[in-house]
């Protein structure tokens, strides 16, 4: 994730001193503040060194959730960081919610179905459910 410097403030002041005797000096201050970065985090970067993060990701990836699901904004599905804080990262939900996305489901959110994926075994179901539920606030 790269964020783009902040510069808050690029002072350049070129300073010129005359003395007395001729003699002339110019110093130029460049200053550069660099505004503290915003508190709010984004999921994502919250927890991108968390083990189960990396594996959920990786398992995603691979599928075509992201054409319907986005980390912290809803598009055809609810966003993750809504199912994250719908439901605690229990083994229950894990494996209630990893059925749901084998067999597809509708109702919850909305009118909106999900569609099955038939062909996703149960752990990497498993594994991105983890992912998706560890998306919290
Ligand atoms: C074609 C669009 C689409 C795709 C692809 C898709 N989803 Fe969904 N997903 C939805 C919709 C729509 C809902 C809301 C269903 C409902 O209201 O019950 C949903 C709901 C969910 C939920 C919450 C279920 C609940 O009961 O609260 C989870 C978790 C989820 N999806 C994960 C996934 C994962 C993981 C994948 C990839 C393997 C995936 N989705 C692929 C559209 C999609």
């Amino acid at each position: 994730m790269n964020r783009p410097l902040n510069l808050g403030l690029i002072a350049l002041a070129g300073l010129t001193f005359a003395c007395g005797g001729g003699e002339t000096t110019t110093e130029t201050v460049a200053e550069v503040v660099t505004e503290a970065a915003p508190k709010e985090m984004t999921l994502e970067e919250k927890y991108q060194n968390d083990p189960v993060y990396i594996k959920g990701l990786e398992k995603l990836k691979a599928s075509d959730c992201t054409s319907c699901h986005m980390v912290e904004r809803k598009i055809v599905g609810p966003s993750y960081a809504e199912v994250a804080a719908k439901y605690e990262s229990t083994e229950e939900n894990v494996a209630m919610l990893a059925a749901k996305v084998i067999a597809g489901g509708v109702g919850v959110w909305g009118e909106v179905p999900m569609p099955p994926h038939a062909g996703l075994s149960e752990e990497d179901a498993k594994d991105m459910i983890r992912y998706v539920l560890l998306l919290k606030k």
